[in-house]
């Protein structure tokens, strides 16, 4: 069978090929401390899992709207409200399979074979799969500590081309947790906006963040969305990870007004719709009790920041910026003699620990670092950690 040039220039996900060998060595009956995925261990508010059972009884489950069940996106324009004060019209709100979805499907509508995009290196490993897929020529651009690992102006307006038409950046970033501060995130999108791009901001984070000061002292408890500088940028968000929600793949997108039908006909005919019963019981996520629940979550997400960051400086493994928001540090294990992908195949064989190698996220920076994910219970992180002091004890000792 001839495979497409398309599906064979797809990358495998790493971290997800690091969590296949770590079920490998599960299955042979080995203990292993998944550190590999981004994934919190809370699983749906107690609220979001009786209403999946309540309705699971007599509900028939019917196709939704492509868009998704007017209830759930009117629900979420009012979470805007509700956590940043920003209001929305939830006919802006397009419901989506996951943030995954949401990718696909305004990467569908905004890119055009030999369109330039400038996305940050490291960044979130399927956006480039997402854009080169729709014929995109992906321009990584280098990041390093100075910017948080992030985009910022400077780096946006060295690398913008007459080709360029549109920026993807995520804030907290996958993998280093860290931001772009709001006031920079306004200043790129304004030179993009003012050059004729479309902004596709990634969000998926910014309610597992620390608050900015503007936002503590507005009474919020994370940073504003870009939606308030910039209403005509593309906004990713999902109910995988401040919910913690990721199997019942559901997320949604905020997109300007002239995208509305675009979206619609793109999910009418890519997927259908989102989940019907994943949409009806996530209906419960914004209750306040559901909210001070995710809260909750967020304060214990802090905790074991506190702790990794700590257990990761007392066996001497640099984290060149630790992060404000997400559930991710990125460890440099240069000291160690490894490279990124050595240090985590022999961590997951000799120490069971599975982590995520710097390769998936790009290249500038990739060799020199690996991504550890906090999304774990502290009792397995406190173990992990103890199992990678022991490692790096015994690689030291070879290495004398
Ligand atoms: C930055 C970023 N965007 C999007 C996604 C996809 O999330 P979802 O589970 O909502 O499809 C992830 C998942 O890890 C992510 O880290």
């Amino acid at each position: 069978m001839k495979i497409s040039q398309r599906a064979q220039a797809i990358s495998p996900f790493l971290a997800m090929e690091f969590g296949k060998h770590a079920a490998e060595l599960e299955a042979a009956g080995h203990h292993v401390i998944r550190l590999n995925l981004g994934e919190p261990d809370f699983g749906a508010p107690p609220a979001v899992r009786a209403e999946l059972q309540r309705i699971a009884a007599d509900t028939a489950m019917p196709y939704t709207g492509a868009l998704g069940l007017p209830a759930l996106r009117e629900a979420i324009a009012g979470f805007y409200q509700q956590a940043h004060g920003l209001s929305l019209n939830p006919e802006r709100v397009v419901v989506t399979a996951g943030a995954s979805a949401a990718l696909l499907l305004l990467t569908a509508a905004l890119v055009d074979p030999g369109d330039e995009v400038l996305v940050g290196d490291p960044s979130y490993p399927c956006n480039r799969q997402f854009l080169s897929g729709f014929g995109a020529d992906v321009r990584l651009v280098p990041t390093d500590a100075r910017s948080r690992f992030q985009l910022d102006l400077a780096a946006v307006q060295r690398h913008w081309r007459a080709r360029t038409r549109g920026l993807m950046i995520a804030t907290p970033s996958n993998p280093t947790g860290t931001s772009v501060p709001p006031a920079e995130l306004a200043a790129i999108c304004d030179w993009a906006r003012a050059h004729g791009a479309w902004r596709i901001v990634d969000e998926i984070y910014l309610n597992l963040s620390d608050a900015d000061a503007d936002s503590a002292s507005a009474g919020h408890a994370a940073p504003p969305t870009i939606l308030a500088a910039d209403p005509g940028a593309c906004v990713i968000n999902s109910f995988s990870k401040y919910f913690g929600m990721t199997g019942w793949r559901l997320g949604w997108a905020v997109v300007p007004d002239e995208l509305v039908p675009v979206m619609e006909r793109l999910a009418q005919n890519y997927y259908i719709c989102a989940s019907t019963p994943a949409q009806m019981a996530a209906l419960a996520c914004f209750t306040p009790d559901s909210i001070a629940v995710c809260e909750a979550r967020k304060r214990e997400f802090g905790e074991r920041r506190a702790l990794v960051l700590q257990g990761l400086a007392d066996i001497g493994l640099h984290v060149p910026v630790p992060p404000d928001g997400a559930f991710y540090v990125y460890i440099d294990v240069s000291s160690t003699g490894l490279d990124a992908m050595q240090f985590c195949e022999r961590a997951l064989q000799e120490a069971h620990v599975a982590l995520t190698p710097g390769h998936d996220f790009g290249v500038c920076s990739a060799k020199a670092h690996v991504r550890l994910s906090y999304a774990a219970s502290k009792a397995d992180l406190t173990e992990g950690l103890a199992r990678l002091t022991a490692f790096l004890k015994r690689l030291r000792d070879d290495q004398r």
